[in-house]
């Protein structure tokens, strides 16, 4: 029998590709989701690739304990892959409490449920945000992490913090790995699941797209007098296919008892930095295009450079991106222009 994994905000963008690469390694996927910024369009996108339309999809909220025991109960879950979280920087320093509890209370519901079925296997969608602005890049797993500059970020590091503990009283029966994503960009290539920000985007290749494609007037460009070779920031893009097939080794490993330890860390990123203005002048190149975009004051918050040393899920989980920058960001445009209509 196939072995069942939980998706929980399995309808928004890391989540439907996601979705799609764990279908496609022969495991039962039970997306759920309670629609809170995201719509139908990735979760149908997902039922196209895969040509699976008996998909199920559970439109329900992990802050209920209730009905996150209902799913547990209803579902043989194997192992849970725990995205549903809110996520914009900025909106979360001007409602820290709301992030709080929405991204900690939908976590413990998760994993009291899986401790009370007796053990699972958890996979935690954390971010390169625990590193903060570090001392020394690239960073690796043994980085210290230093406090996060935003309530989001925080919620990263907390909910890394449960998981640990939870794995640690459990005495082997909750299993964890915390992937620690970079920055997630491009789309699926048939383009028919993609990012799909609500209202202006705040991360950079979708406010590309747009501009490009004539909903936005002009990019911004945060900084550029920053200590780097162009003077923009420098960041780890790693595509967002790579990224997904990154959760199937995870949970392969944690499905075949391949862990050295019970809770493990991963970097999930690429290892090459890329400039703000080397990604702007690739997108231009790769697809033909002509970006308006100007230089602004830098922004809030934003480390000068962070990227990834991946040897750890290269090595350990034998995972590793391989996609250009330049494809990613042709995958991007080629997303936009589909829902455009174009
Ligand atoms: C990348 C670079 C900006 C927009 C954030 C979160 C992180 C993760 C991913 C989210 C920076 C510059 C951006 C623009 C610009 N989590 N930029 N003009 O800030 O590295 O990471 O998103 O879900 O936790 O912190 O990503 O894409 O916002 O910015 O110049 O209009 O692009 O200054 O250097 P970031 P980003």
């Amino acid at each position: 029998m196939n072995k069942t994994v939980l998706v929980s905000g399995g309808a928004g963008f890391i989540g439907s590709h996601v979705t799609v690469e764990l279908l496609a390694a022969g495991y039962d996927v039970v997306v759920a989701d309670n629609f809170s910024n995201c719509d139908r369009t990735c979760f149908e996108g997902v039922k196209k690739i895969t040509g699976r339309e008996d998909l199920p999809l559970e439109v329900m909220d992990f802050c209920d304990e209730k009905q996150t025991r209902a799913l547990f109960a209803k579902y043989p879950i194997d192992a849970v892959i725990h995205f549903a979280a809110y996520k914009a920087v900025g909106e979360s320093v001007a409602q820290p409490l709301m992030y709080y509890r929405n991204n900690l209370q939908s976590f413990l519901n998760v994993l009291q449920a899986a401790q009370d079925q007796g053990g699972c296997n958890v996979l935690f969608s954390s971010s390169a945000t625990v590193y903060g602005e570090p001392d020394k890049v690239p960073v690796t797993e043994e980085t210290p992490r230093k406090s996060a500059t935003s309530p989001y970020g925080n919620t990263k590091t907390m909910c890394e913090d449960i998981l640990r503990d939870t794995v640690k009283a459990s005495e082997g029966k909750v299993r964890g790995i915390l992937l620690r994503y970079f920055n997630p960009i491009g789309a699926h290539p048939s383009a028919l699941i993609g990012e799909l920000p609500r209202g202006v985007p705040n991360n950079l290749v979708p406010f590309i797209t747009q501009t490009a494609i004539g909903k936005r007037e002009c990019l911004s460009i945060f900084g550029n007098d920053y200590p780097t070779p162009d003077g923009t920031c420098l960041r780890d893009y790693i595509d967002i296919v790579d990224l997904a097939k990154a959760h199937v080794f995870a949970v392969t490993r944690m499905m075949e008892g391949k862990m050295k330890k019970d809770c493990e860390v991963f970097n999930v990123g690429t290892g090459r930095p890329v400039s703000v203005l080397e990604l702007v002048n690739a997108f231009e190149k790769v697809n033909g295009v002509k970006l308006n975009w100007k230089f602004a004051p830098r922004r809030p918050g934003d480390v000068t450079a962070i990227w990834a040393d991946p040897t750890l899920a290269n090595t350990e989980m034998g995972w590793k991106a391989t996609r250009t920058v330049e494809e990613t960001l042709k995958a991007a445009w080629a997303w936009e222009k589909h829902l455009a209509g174009k």
